[in-house]
């Protein structure tokens, strides 16, 4: 939080090292290094303009500028609801504020707890989980029930590096739940569907 309040919002060079799939990761942006690479909130945008979806959640808000990316996309659409938790009580009411602040309120319901307990309605459309990495099998497993077949879910930090995350996914593929595709960003994207329940 320290290092987000020190940038003060300049656009830095990314800072995760090079890897086999992303061997030039300077060549990408940050605003620090727990939010999203900029390129990776450029694309969360566009994906909510292209696939129109209503209902979007997402694990680990923390100063919710990934949220507020989402939130721009949904405006965009004139439609849906992004629900993103934050487990960190401080981190939390940072977050808070600056949603406050940021004119896209309205799209946006900001809760403080976790992923693991987070129960939300209906059916969701985009899923992106950006909590903590250990436990990112466990919620998108927890998820997966109420995921549209024709949804997406997003698994960030799945680069080769940062092994927890892409293993998961690996796992998840090999055990016939999601459709996966690692996208060679340098902290890893993964763009996934669920198997059941497709045409
Ligand atoms: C990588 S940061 C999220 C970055 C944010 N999505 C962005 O791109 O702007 C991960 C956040 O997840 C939070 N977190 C960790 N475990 C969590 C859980 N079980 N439920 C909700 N949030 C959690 C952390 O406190 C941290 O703020």
């Amino acid at each position: 939080m320290q290092q987000a309040e020190r940038a003060a919002g300049a656009l830095l060079p990314e800072y995760h090292r090079a890897t086999p799939e992303c061997p030039h990761p300077e060549r990408w942006h940050m605003y620090d290094s727990m939010t999203a690479e900029a390129e990776v909130l450029e694309f969360l945008r566009t994906l909510v303009t292209t696939t129109k979806p209503e209902l979007v959640v997402e694990t680990g808000s923390f100063l919710g500028v990934s949220t507020l990316w989402i939130a721009e996309g949904l405006r965009a659409n004139g439609r849906g609801k992004i629900i993103s938790c934050e487990f960190d009580p401080v981190v939390y009411a940072k977050a808070k504020e600056k949603v406050a602040v940021s004119g896209l309120a309205e799209w946006i319901e900001l809760r403080n707890e976790s992923s693991l307990e987070m129960v939300v309605p209906g059916t969701i459309d985009l899923l992106f989980s950006d909590s903590d990495m250990p436990i990112r099998e466990a919620e998108v497993k927890r998820f997966l029930p109420q995921l549209n077949p024709y949804g997406l879910v997003l698994l960030h930090d799945a680069s080769s590096h940062l092994k927890t995350v892409r293993e998961a996914a690996q796992r998840m593929e090999a055990e016939g739940l999601l459709s996966c595709v690692f996208l060679p960003t340098p902290r890893g994207l993964v763009v996934a569907q669920k198997r059941a329940g497709r045409y």
